[in-house]
């Protein structure tokens, strides 16, 4: 418990822990709980379905950045608080009265902070979303690494019948998930698609029932974490470089792969294969 409190201190977030009991760390928006090496994020705004204010997206991205400095932690799932909601979107109540240069900074501290942050984590990161994600929810789900879905779930871009667009990176990362029909669809309609859909059309990686739903995730977790973290690390830069502009994904994969050779996960990794017996890493 204190470990982690000190990582989390060590960010300085100042005045956003609040509490730590029974091995939750409870923040103004969040609650973090440590299971196994997998840190649950959960976001706890329940009476406004979860929706991200700035201060959320602060807390978020100290989360995540206290994680991926600790050691014991070895994946992330950002999740919602109650049954209802993973994130019903930004806080509409923070933004209606922003200038087109409020807007600007807005989107673009978000992207920096926060959903940039997550898509490049070094540590993989899983969404399971339990209920309604819309807008900066569905941003938020998108920029993690893999989704899962409560079969109640229901995911949308709703921001044009708001009189705006995304701003979180939805019209990138949903094209590249889904396709860009589907993309042009979904925002153009402000629809919501329910989980089997989004399930067909790769926007998420599995549907379950909402009591099964961080068990899906943890097991997920559990594989993962077997293997090198160094190379999962690599392989998360590998894919994220062909959707970079300016990077060539296909070059970046060959130095990601020459980089394996020269870690000690790799000597070990390979040796254990040739001698039959289970790899144990040591994650440099
Ligand atoms: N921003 C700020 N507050 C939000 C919110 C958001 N994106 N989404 C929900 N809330 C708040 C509501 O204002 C309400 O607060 P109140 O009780 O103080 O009035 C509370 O959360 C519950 O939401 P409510 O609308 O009463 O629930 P519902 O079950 O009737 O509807 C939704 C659920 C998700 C369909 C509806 O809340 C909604 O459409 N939310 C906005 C979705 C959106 O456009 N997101 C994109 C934002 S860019």
């Amino acid at each position: 418990m204190w470990a982690q409190l000190s990582v989390l201190s060590f960010q300085k977030p100042k005045n956003s822990i609040k509490f730590v009991h029974n091995n939750i760390i409870s923040m103004s928006n969040l609650l973090i709980e440590l299971k196994g090496s997998t840190q649950i994020i959960t976001i706890n705004r329940p009476d406004k379905l979860n929706a991200l204010n700035r201060a959320t997206i602060k807390e978020l991205s100290e989360a995540i950045t206290a994680s991926e400095n600790n050691d014991k932690v070895k994946s992330m799932i950002i999740t919602g608080s109650g049954e209802k909601a993973f994130v019903a979107g930004a806080d509409i109540s923070e933004f209606n009265t922003f200038s087109k240069g409020e807007a600007h900074d807005l989107a673009k501290n978000g992207q920096d902070t926060l959903f940039d942050l997550a898509e490049k984590s070094s540590k993989p990161i899983i969404a399971a979303v339990n209920g309604f994600a819309l807008g900066g929810g569905l941003e938020l789900a998108m920029s993690c690494h893999m989704r899962v879905a409560s079969n109640n779930a229901r995911m949308g871009l709703p921001e044009v019948s708001l009189g705006v667009i995304p701003g979180y990176g939805g019209t990138q990362r949903l094209a590249q998930l889904a396709g860009k029909g589907k993309a042009f669809e979904l925002i153009f309609t402000a629809g919501m698609m329910k989980a089997e859909e989004a399930l067909q059309c790769g926007l998420v990686n599995h549907v379950v029932e909402q009591s099964e739903l961080l068990d899906k995730c943890l097991e997920i977790c559990e594989k993962m974490s077997k293997n090198s973290s160094v190379a999962i690390a690599a392989a998360i830069r590998a894919v994220n470089s062909g959707y970079q502009d300016g990077e060539n994904g296909f070059v970046t994969e060959i130095n990601e792969f020459a980089k394996c050779f020269a870690t000690g996960d790799f000597k070990e990794g390979t040796s254990a294969f040739l001698e039959k017996r289970k790899a144990n890493f040591p994650n440099n």
